[in-house]
């Protein structure tokens, strides 16, 4: 009984149909599928963020000690790797690699045992091209010399193999670095593999191809780990980067293979310790490889006590290594408000949720439940913070430093919609009022569902109120009925409130959100630079097509029927504010920072939402693509993905809706991104 899905089994197979390898058969490499490795996130430490491609024997001794020293070996991280920087620009006669004798005076198998000797795994760096990358002098890669490296790694106890991507393209000639290649680098990491699964020791294979034609489709049948992404650089902004490419990979992380965020920069004193909490909150639970990239300790430096502390975070390290191996997914981002929610479930049947404050100031921040799909927690825990919370009703508000994030973890939790009366409720005899409910956006269209208490008996009629304009409503009840469902109107936020008179004996009630009218692109108007695009059948879902090149000067407009709620009955009074209505936005983005990375990209763009001539309302999203930019059908940008905004300025009866890019010439995100289709809460 294999440990792997066997979708990963044939999805290997049907792939090397198409390699260039005939001769190799699928069953051959069955056995590497299966190598027992990463069923977590591989945890460890790396040599390049702090020291490029520099290392050197007393380098690794030290730092590996240090792993021991600290303490960060009991924690999980065991994996030591020397970066690019340790290899020379020559073979030995007889074709193997070697090491840089001076940098390296034991060599690499005596650099093995000290690091088994220590208890710790051993990882080395090799290339998929001519060269690797860093230098000069120039350093041989393993292009075309697949089986003997693998071999020569073999033969040093290496126990890990991290893939560089650098000189790899002959058809341009093999440059540093090539983002378009004309064949996909899979072939190459293919040969790789098969090199790896022939020989007599289970190496861990880490492919790093900067997320190039989009490895989630094929790297995980070829290795346990992939990089999604360009590489981190030392800057703040590296983070909104690389968790916006995240964002459509999530679904791909399973148990032998993850998808790597990159190595971190927790210690190097490039981020404040916030910041560092986190990278290292995110990286945990979207179930990165956790790889330290500072220099722990060596005769120039020691890493801060603070930031070891956050490395040392077995919360954080216990959601990284949680055996549903389920990654955390992007649940709602406020763009203009600088925060988002992230969450998933772990073992135990708890949730995890991470909010980032993206705000350049200490703020206090809620996290509604509904977002992360739950009503209640009975204990919440603030891991950050060190602080927990019982009973938690709807939401939770909790400081968040600048840039700071707020890591709770959720049990005893009821699932979104659902309000308990026991928990939700009090009586006063005459009625009984629920507070805390929830609602996305202001709608009349919500349905209540009241449940009895089993086996009680109910007033013939009943009268229902909500804190909504005074909103009221009555429903007959016949004494056999065990639950009704009425229409009620709340309004956006998590303060709402139903009043239930008399006061029946309740179990619990239900709300549930409106299914909201679904307006496709192709009733929209483009108006300047806007252009409509057809897609391939089953593509730019729901629609088909889109609304390509929203700028600053062409956007998508349509004139379409909204209701401003004011609540009915004898309380009734005006809505006094625009109601806010949330909608849900499909878009396309496959604009992927790749040469862009180390200064400006930040994989995302630009919509603009403008309700009947109002200021507009901007979101900034991340990527969709879930197929190759450089192969795959439409480039990635057939790829839909939904992000939902609550947006103000409705009125009764018609309203103009313009999607656009306003202000985008203004250095937000000068580009937008495609248009498919909103739905309105309404
Ligand atoms: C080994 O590394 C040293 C120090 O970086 C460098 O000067 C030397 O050229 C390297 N040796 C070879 C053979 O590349
Ligand atoms: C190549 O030579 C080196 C140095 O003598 C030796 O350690 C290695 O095992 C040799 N490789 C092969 C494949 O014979
Ligand atoms: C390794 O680098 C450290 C720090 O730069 C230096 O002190 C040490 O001498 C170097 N060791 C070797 C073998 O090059
Ligand atoms: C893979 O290896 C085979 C030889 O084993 C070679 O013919 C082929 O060119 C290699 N493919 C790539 C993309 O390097
Ligand atoms: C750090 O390294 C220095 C020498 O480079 C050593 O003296 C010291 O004991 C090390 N500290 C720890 C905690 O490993
Ligand atoms: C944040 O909440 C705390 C505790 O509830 C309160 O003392 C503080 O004033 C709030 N800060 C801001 C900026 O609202």
């Amino acid at each position: 009984m294999t440990r792997y899905p066997s979708l990963s089994y044939y999805a290997l197979s049907s792939y090397l149909l198409f390699t260039s390898c005939g001769a190799l058969a699928s069953t051959r490499l069955e056995p590497r599928l299966d190598n027992g490795l990463a069923i977590t996130p591989p945890m460890g430490w790396n040599s390049y963020n702090h020291y490029s491609c520099s290392p050197n024997e007393s380098i690794i001794q030290s730092n590996a000690k240090a792993l021991v020293d600290f303490g960060l070996d009991t924690l999980g991280y065991r994996y030591v790797t020397t970066d690019c920087g340790w290899t020379v620009p020559y073979r030995l006669p007889n074709g193997s690699l070697t090491w840089n004798e001076t940098l390296f005076p034991s060599g690499f198998p005596a650099l093995g045992q000290y690091i088994h000797d220590l208890g710790l795994l051993f990882g080395v760096y090799q290339d998929a091209g001519i060269k690797t990358c860093g230098g000069p002098p120039d350093q041989v890669g393993s292009l075309f010399h697949e089986q003997q490296d693998a071999e020569t790694f073999a033969a040093w106890k290496a126990d890990a193999l991290k893939y560089d991507n650098c000189y790899s393209d002959a058809a341009a000639g093999y440059p540093d670095a090539d983002y378009t290649p004309s064949t996909s680098p899979s072939f190459r990491y293919a040969n790789m593999t098969k090199a790896l699964a022939s020989v007599d020791r289970k190496i861990l294979f880490q492919i790093c191809d900067w997320g190039v034609d989009f490895p989630a489709l094929w790297a995980p049948s070829l290795g346990n780990t992939w990089r999604i992404s360009n590489d981190i650089i030392p800057a703040w902004r590296t983070i909104f980067r690389i968790l916006n490419q995240a964002v459509p990979q999530t679904s791909f992380a399973g148990p032998g293979h993850w998808p790597d965020l990159d190595m971190l920069e927790v210690g190097n004193n490039v981020f404040t310790i916030p910041e560092e909490q986190t990278h290292f909150s995110l990286w945990a639970i979207l179930k990165s490889p956790l790889t330290i990239g500072a220099a722990l300790n060596d005769t120039l430096t020691t890493i801060r006590d603070a930031s070891l502390q956050i490395l040392k975070q077995k919360d954080v390290i216990s959601y990284n290594q949680d055996p549903l191996g389920v990654s955390a997914s992007l649940k709602r981002r406020w763009t203009e408000e600088g925060f988002e929610v992230w969450s998933g479930p772990i073992s135990g049947g708890k949730t995890v949720a991470a909010l980032i404050n993206w705000a350049d100031e200490s703020r206090n921040l809620t996290l509604d439940l509904p977002v992360v799909g739950l009503q209640h927690a009975q204990t919440l825990r603030n891991i950050w913070d060190e602080s927990a919370a019982t009973n938690v009703r709807t939401s939770y508000t909790a400081n968040v430093a600048a840039h700071g994030t707020m890591l709770v973890e959720l049990a005893g939790t009821t699932e979104a919609g659902k309000y308990p009366a026991d928990i939700f409720a009090t009586s006063d005899g005459h009625s009984t009022t629920f507070e805390n409910i929830y609602a996305e956006t202001t709608s009349s269209q919500y349905q209540l569902t009241i449940a009895f208490a089993p086996g009680s008996s109910h007033s013939s009629e009943i009268t229902i109120r909500t804190s909504l304009g005074g909103f009221k409503t009555s429903a007959k009840v016949q004494p056999t009925e065990s639950q009704i469902s009425v229409n009620i109107s709340l309004s956006a936020g998590s303060s709402n409130t139903i009043t239930i008179s008399p006061s029946p004996i309740i179990s619990y009630i239900n709300v549930t959100s409106p299914s909201g009218t679904y307006y496709p692109c192709t009733s929209f108007t483009p108006v300047g630079s806007a252009k409509p695009e057809t897609c391939d059948a089953g593509f730019c879902l729901p629609v088909g097509s889109k609304i390509g090149y929203i700028s600053p000067t062409g956007n998508a407009s349509i004139t379409i029927p909204a209701t401003v709620v004011s609540g009915s009955g004898d309380n009734t009074t005006a809505a006094t504010t625009t109601a806010g209505k949330y909608l849900e936005i499909d878009y396309i983005n496959n604009d992927i920072a790749f040469s862009t990375s180390w200064t400006t990209g930040s994989n995302s763009r630009n919509l603009t939402i403008s309700v009947n001539g109002g200021p507009p309302t901007r979101i900034e999203v991340p990527l969709s693509g879930k197929h190759s930019e450089l192969f795959g059908p439409g480039r990635g940008w057939w790829d839909s993905a939904t992000f939902g905004v609550l947006v103000d300025g409705w009125r009764n009866g018609e309203n103009t809706v313009v999607i656009g890019n306003q202000g985008g010439d203004e250095g937000v995100q000068p580009y937008g991104a495609d248009f498919v289709g909103l739905r309105l809460y309404d």
